[in-house]
């Protein structure tokens, strides 16, 4: 594999230093999409708030930063991630506002009923049965509780079939293809938002 695969193909589990300039650009370069899927939120000061497949931990910062008294716990596959964003947010961990694990989604045991909003920024392309996670995703919320899924791709452009080439396991998810499987996990009122200029989009589900 040439050494751009190599870095492109961080982007599903960041390790060793192709990883760790991988989470720099990524807290960068997806920066002004995660600010844009926030702000699809209804508004909501949400308290407890998880954070799927954090990266470099700019989203958790970003949440703790606009939900003033929250705490963010952040989980990523990769050790790599869950340190640079224990880094990124030393101070919001040591006053107990949040926390930054190994996990997966898929299997991490994950408290039940115990957040008011779910988080999951350009990651869901790399979860292995979307379904399933959705599920355990949903059991971790609280009643009414909010997932928000926020892709810069919506499945249907063509940069997304280049990187599905590209990058092992990712799949770009459709809007209907996300929705229905919201649906199948048990989330109700799911809906989409569409950025007016860019394939990008916000998914928010409530439990
Ligand atoms: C493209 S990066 C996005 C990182 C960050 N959310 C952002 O927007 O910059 C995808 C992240 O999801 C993580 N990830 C992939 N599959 C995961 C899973 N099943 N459970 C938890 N994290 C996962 C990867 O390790 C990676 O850090």
């Amino acid at each position: 594999m040439g050494l751009f695969l190599k870095f492109i193909n961080q982007t599903r589990k960041p390790e060793g230093l192709l990883g760790k300039i991988m989470l720099n650009g990524m807290n960068f370069g997806h920066a002004k999409c995660a600010d844009w899927g926030l702000s699809r939120l209804p508004a909501a000061r949400p308290a407890k708030i998880l954070e799927l497949g954090c990266g470099g931990g700019r989203n958790a910062r970003a949440m703790l930063a606009a939900f003033p008294g929250s705490r963010v716990d952040a989980i990523d596959v990769s050790p790599l991630a869950v340190a640079k964003t224990a880094k990124l947010n030393a101070a919001a961990v040591a006053a107990g506002r949040c926390s930054a694990t190994v996990g997966d989604v898929a299997g991490t045991p994950l408290p039940s009923g115990a957040y008011d909003l779910a988080t999951a920024f350009e990651t869901v392309y790399f979860w292995k049965d979307l379904a399933k996670c959705f599920a355990r995703v949903r059991d971790a919320l609280a009643p009414g509780g909010l997932f928000l899924i926020c892709d810069e791709s919506d499945g249907t452009d063509a940069a997304a079939r280049q990187y599905e080439r590209m990058i092992d396991g990712m799949k770009s998810w459709t809007a209907p293809e996300l929705e229905a499987a919201l649906k199948e996990a048990g989330f109700s009122a799911v809906r989409t938002a569409h950025h007016d200029s860019k394939p990008w989009i916000a998914v928010v589900a409530t439990k």
